[in-house]
């Protein structure tokens, strides 16, 4: 029998309020029109043990967790995550379409919290290794834009919304450096549009790259 060929690992990133979860929707119906298998998942969540820690992460005071707590519990979550589903999805040929993934660990616990960018590339190494994203989509809008769309939306998860605009203002920035240094693996999506034309522009960079 022919081997299965690895799926593609596909993630959004982002600020708050950048329409990703929707866009990340759109984009696995349409990769399931052409026929591909595809996991839609997020984080921090997408296995049973990592969405029990979602509520711990995103709920209560922003100053609920040290950044360094934060990180390592993110990285837990993160650790169930690709052994119970994204490494048993690529090896059997599906593609997994991921809402956030270790790049918002960079950038809301690095650039935003300060967590040292070594400590994180130790996890990153230790806990991803070769898994990383084939193509990393970093959609970018203005911070007031992104915290005032978050902020009309209802849910309960404003741990990190309701930092400050400084935290946010960060944040952006690491997202953007992110996309600066790995020009091969990340495309910086304008999320200020129609959504239409945001859909577009996610479908002609994956197109494009994969
Ligand atoms: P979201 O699903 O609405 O984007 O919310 C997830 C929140 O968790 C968001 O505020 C970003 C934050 N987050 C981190 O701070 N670090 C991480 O590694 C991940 C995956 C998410």
């Amino acid at each position: 029998m022919e081997p299965v060929s690895r799926g593609r690992f596909i993630t959004f990133e982002g600020g708050e309020g950048a329409g990703k979860s929707t866009q990340a929707r759109i984009l696995a119906e349409r990769l399931r029109g052409l026929g591909r298998e595809v996991v839609l998942t997020r984080e921090p969540g997408g296995s049973e043990g990592a969405e029990s820690l979602r509520p711990i992460l995103l709920e209560g005071d922003g100053d609920r967790w040290s950044p360094t707590a934060e990180t390592l519990l993110m990285y837990a979550g993160r650790a169930d995550h690709l052994e119970k589903r994204i490494r048993p999805a690529l090896a059997a040929g599906a593609w997994v379409v991921c809402d956030r993934f270790f790049d918002s660990t960079r950038a809301y616990q690095g650039a935003g919290g300060g967590v040292a960018p070594d400590f994180i590339a130790q996890l990153e190494q230790a806990v991803v290794g070769d898994d990383r994203p084939d193509l990393t989509l970093v959609f970018d809008l203005p911070v007031e834009t992104g915290l005032a769309r978050a902020h009309s939306r209802a849910g309960g998860e404003l741990r990190f919304e309701a930092k400050g605009l400084a935290f946010h203002e960060r944040l952006r920035a690491g997202f953007l450096a992110i996309a600066a240094a790995e020009p091969e693996r990340c495309v910086v999506i304008d999320a200020t549009p129609a959504p239409e034309a945001v859909t577009e522009a996610i479908w002609a960079a994956v197109s494009a790259r994969l």
